[in-house]
């Protein structure tokens, strides 16, 4: 197991901690460069989609492709062999060719991983098209290091509410009490913004994870003490669900006004005492 103080003499002084939770500001890449090879359980991430949103600077597609193809080789080189990485994204303009092409279609072999599943996320609210479907959903894409040996805690992430017929016999539930398999379509409503609908969770941050997306994810493929990871962890959702769930997280981005978030999150969490008491499934 990799502790807290192992990373710390990897890459130096973080720009906060708290309770095995570790943040560092700067650029993903040296960063994962200098924390040790297979140390790593599990990393969820979203990285910037290069359409020009307000924390990216637009690249060329292939020049944006290859910077992906890196990061995701330190990934895997962070990842211990009983780990996962799973990867959340969206959709990008190919010039010519497509209006909004899935980035999981470019980039699902771009690292040496195994590619286990893709996962639907139907998020609910988002823009309404006229000249085609209005857009609901992006992928995770769930990749191991090793399809014969990888954490998976079915039972940590059934869901009580899938109902399927007759599922009584005799008077008694012939499925699991917990409930059944989340499947691979999680329908689980985006952070949104604005007046009366702005989510709860909601911080200034531009593209949020949901708290209950990435619950679902550490339950499943990690356990208490797993050391977790968000390269690109901008509002902190990834080190906010690790610090209630028990885990040990670290988390980088370049810019500290979303690092300021996080820890304003992470110690709210704390006074307000939700470590592990979280039950959104
Ligand atoms: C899609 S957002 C992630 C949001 C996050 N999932 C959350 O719940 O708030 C991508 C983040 O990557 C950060 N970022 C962009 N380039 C980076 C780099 N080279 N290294 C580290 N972070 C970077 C941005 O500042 C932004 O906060």
């Amino acid at each position: 197991m990799t502790d807290a103080s192992a990373v710390r003499s990897a890459l130096g002084e973080p720009y906060y901690e708290t309770d095995g939770i570790l943040l560092y500001q700067g650029d993903c890449i040296d960063l994962l460069a200098a924390l040790p090879d297979e140390s790593i359980d599990l990393t969820v991430t979203s990285p910037p989609y290069n359409i020009g949103k307000e924390y990216e600077r637009p690249l060329a597609l292939e020049d944006y492709l290859e910077w992906c193809g890196k990061w995701m080789a330190e990934v895997y080189s962070v990842t211990r062999t009983t780990g996962a990485f799973w990867l959340n994204l969206g959709y990008v303009p190919v010039e010519g060719r497509g209006k909004a092409v899935p980035l999981p279609y470019l980039l699902w072999n771009a690292s040496p991983f195994f590619f286990l599943q893709e996962v639907v996320w139907h998020y609910g609210a988002g823009v309404s098209a006229r000249r085609s479907l209005s857009p609901r959903n992006e992928k995770f894409l769930w990749y191991v290091k090793d399809p014969s040996n990888y954490t998976f805690n079915l039972d940590a992430i059934r869901d009580p509410n899938v109902k399927y017929p007759n599922q009584k016999k005799n008077g008694k539930l012939k499925c699991n009490p917990l409930g059944k398999n989340p499947t691979d379509v999680w329908s689980i409503p985006k952070v949104t913004s604005g007046r009366n609908r702005s989510s709860t969770e909601r911080t200034p941050h531009p593209a949020q994870f949901p708290e209950a997306v990435i619950e679902r994810v550490v339950k499943g493929s990690s356990n208490p003490g797993d050391l977790i990871l968000d390269p690109f962890v901008g509002s902190g959702t990834l080190t906010l669900v690790a610090h209630r769930l028990d885990r040990l997280a670290v988390g980088f981005d370049v810019r500290s006004d979303y690092l300021d978030i996080a820890v304003s999150r992470i110690e709210q969490s704390q006074s307000a005492g939700t470590k592990l008491s979280l039950e959104l499934f």
